[in-house]
């Protein structure tokens, strides 16, 4: 992965902090970051839904640092933020059930944390601040694609914290003339995204319930549908956006994604394809806070940040499936 830039700067020049860089989106930010010779990078991750053992690679680079920290701590942020370049800002509660049982953790994480990175972040003059949104702020405005500028009302806590911080981070690009750039991103995949869990993502169940020869639990009635994105494309948007020269776009929030429509079935059946399975799925009622259909209108960040998402979902599932399978074939074989 990562076999062509998405810059043009020279990294060793500069420091960034990755917070959330021991989950799934952070650990490839760190992983591009440090095989293009980033001068440093520093990860803050409380390890809540994040795994030591996806930094464990960097950790033999000089260049790369691992803080175990919280970001509802202010102190915390600011002691990250006082040495950096940059931030690049992912450390969330995610999920969308998750937030309906723990609203007030959620709220902690997400938004508590966010404002505290984002303050710390200024009192330090970072040079750019690019942070994680999510298209869960679309809510339930029944417009597709989804364009930046129409949103609906939130349908979950983890939604409104989002929007919170979108809107915390444009008040503080237009108070404090601070570089600040959002990415709401659109159901990403890839390796290392966690298959365990009550709060597993779809892609990542699927192919673990395939490759154990179980059915995986479809929500509804599979016609939903979303814009599944490969990771490398999340990545791109983010390099992109720190490094873009235009300071009208602060404060701005753009559509990450790769702009084509998926059902939920249709992902399923073509894992099983993928997999060479013949496996059923198991249908449960659809669960609350949940939108039916999601599909991006990607022009803005194509113009703005020139993202241009390499990866469609048929090549990044085969991608993220025989990771899936060397990852966890010798699990597998002890639990069959
Ligand atoms: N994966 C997706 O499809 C998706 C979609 C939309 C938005 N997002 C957002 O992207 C970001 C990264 O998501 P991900 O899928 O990599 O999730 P993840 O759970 O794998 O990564 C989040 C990381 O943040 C860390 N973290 C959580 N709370 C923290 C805290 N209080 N202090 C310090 N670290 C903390 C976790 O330990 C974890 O390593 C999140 O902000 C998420 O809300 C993800």
């Amino acid at each position: 992965m990562y076999n062509q830039p998405f810059h043009s700067e020279d990294l060793s020049q500069y420091r960034f902090l990755v917070t959330g860089g021991a989950g799934f989106i952070g650990s490839h930010i760190v992983e591009y970051l440090l095989k293009y010779k980033a001068g440093k990078v520093v990860v803050l991750d409380n390890l809540s839904t994040g795994f030591r053992q996806n930094i464990e690679p960097f950790e033999l680079n000089e260049n790369f640092e691992f803080v175990e920290g919280d970001i509802s701590c202010f102190d915390t942020c600011a002691k990250v933020c006082s040495n950096t370049d940059f931030v690049i800002h992912q450390a969330a509660l995610g999920s969308v059930p998750r937030s309906i049982k723990y609203p007030v953790a959620t709220n902690n994480a997400n938004v508590t944390g966010f404002i505290n990175m984002l303050a710390a972040a200024k009192n330090y003059k970072v040079k750019k601040f690019v942070y994680a949104s999510s298209s869960s702020v679309y809510g339930d405005s029944p417009e597709l694609p989804k364009k930046e500028y129409i949103i609906g009302e939130p349908l979950s806590p983890y939604a409104v914290s989002k929007r919170v911080d979108e809107l915390y981070a444009s008040v503080f690009a237009k108070l404090y003339t601070m570089e600040v750039i959002g990415l709401r991103y659109f159901n990403i995949f890839g390796p290392r995204q966690s298959p365990s869990g009550p709060y597993a993502a779809a892609i990542p169940l699927f192919i673990f319930s395939v490759l154990n020869n179980k059915s995986p639990v479809i929500y509804g009635d599979g016609n939903q549908s979303r814009d599944f994105t490969f990771v490398e494309n999340a990545v791109e948007a983010n390099i992109k956006a720190l490094f873009v020269n235009n300071n009208e776009i602060s404060g701005k929030v753009f559509n990450v994604a790769v702009g084509n429509q998926t059902t939920v079935n249709d992902l399923f059946n073509i894992i099983r394809t993928i997999a060479n399975s013949n496996l059923k799925a198991i249908y449960q009622k659809e669960r609350p806070g949940d939108i039916k259909h999601s599909l991006a209108d990607i022009s803005m960040a194509e113009k703005l940040l020139k993202y241009k998402p390499g990866i469609d979902i048929q090549k990044g599932l085969d991608i993220t499936f025989k990771w899936f399978k060397k990852m966890y074939c010798s699990d597998l074989k002890q639990t069959t």
